[in-house]
């Protein structure tokens, strides 16, 4: 094949793989160009799904060359692991990975219809980008945002002039795998922006919902507190961090435990939700634990960094 799939699997590529559902027939409202902004786990996810399952030509943007560099790496690895399991054939392979072109540069987008940020879970930083988003995107163009916590509403606010065009397509980890699409409208976003978005959404294989824009959405409003609660649970001494796994993951059926699951969320994005759900909401059942503050000044923000509650 004209691209690596040769190369060494990333250690993530054990818990991912590409898999490939048909495209939906739902017309996409004009979306031929799909622009991804940012190349780590969710991003890459992303623009894998959007190239390989709705086939649609993905521009990748990162700042950080060596992340794109690894991003693509990776969706190498994993088109080569479908190839070998039957899911794919070479030639589908390559047909996916011809449909991903990558840039640093956002006036790449210029051409793009609809763009899904997908950058660490920072406020300032997400303002700043959708504020440049709404100049160098086509007027035409929707832009999402994958936050996990951050409200859509204020996002909308920064991208002076589109706010109309600004919603929350929150995917989940890791994206090919996983089929939920969670959709959240911002105060301004019009209907149609809702249709448009839900119709890729389908075509990319997902099944969507619809949450009120809320600190959290549905998914982490309920996901994280457990998940701090877990940490404040192992930091306070009541039981190892295996035994607060195996007894979430086996007592509750659940497909891994919650700190192996903050592990490959990322630390630094349970710690930038929960503070979002602290900060908004005002409660302070949703303080985020001493420990998980501690690891992420550590860095040791989990599977992504080679070490959270776990050594990967
Ligand atoms: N990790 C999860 O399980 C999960 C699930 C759903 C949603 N999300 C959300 O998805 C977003 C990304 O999370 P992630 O886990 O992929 O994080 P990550 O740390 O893996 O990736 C973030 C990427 O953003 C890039 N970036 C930073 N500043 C940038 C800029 N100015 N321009 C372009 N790229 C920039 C970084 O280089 C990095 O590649 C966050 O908003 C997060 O809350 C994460």
């Amino acid at each position: 094949m004209a691209f690596a799939l040769a190369r060494a699997a990333s250690s993530r590529a054990s818990h991912w793989s590409v898999k490939s559902f048909h495209s939906s027939s739902t017309s996409l409202h004009g979306v031929k160009h799909v622009g991804v902004l940012g190349a780590g786990q969710m991003g890459l996810g992303i623009a894998l799904v959007a190239a390989n399952v709705s086939k649609l030509p993905v521009l990748l943007l990162d700042t950080n060359e060596a992340q794109l560099n690894k991003g693509m790496k990776f969706m190498d690895s994993l088109l080569k692991k479908d190839i070998a399991k039957g899911r794919l054939t070479e030639a589908q392979a390559e047909e996916t990975r011809s449909r991903v072109k990558t840039t640093q540069n956002m006036a790449d987008f210029s051409n793009v219809d609809f763009v899904i940020e997908a950058v660490s879970e920072n406020p300032a930083l997400k303002a700043t980008l959708f504020r440049d988003l709404a100049q160098a995107t086509p007027k035409h163009a929707i832009l999402a945002s994958n936050t996990s916590s951050i409200s859509i509403t204020k996002i909308a606010a920064a991208a002076k002039g589109r706010e109309e065009q600004v919603i929350g397509m929150h995917f989940m980890n890791p994206v090919p795998v996983m089929k939920l699409v969670e959709i959240i409208p911002g105060l301004a976003t019009s209907n149609e922006v809702l249709r448009t978005t839900k119709d890729l959404a389908v075509a990319m294989g997902k099944t969507c919902t619809v949450s009120q824009d809320v600190p959290g959405f549905v998914a982490n409003r309920l996901l994280m507190p457990y998940i701090n609660e877990a940490i404040i649970a192992y930091e306070t001494g009541i039981a190892t961090k295996e035994d607060i796994d195996t007894t979430m993951k086996l007592g509750t059926n659940m497909p891994m435990g919650p700190l192996t699951l903050a592990d490959f969320i990322g630390l630094d994005t349970c710690l930038a939700i929960m503070k979002v759900l602290h900060e908004q909401l005002g409660d302070t059942k949703y303080r985020p634990s001493v420990l998980l503050n501690k690891m992420v000044d550590a860095g040791w923000v989990g599977k992504k960094s080679g070490r959270g509650f776990y050594v990967y």
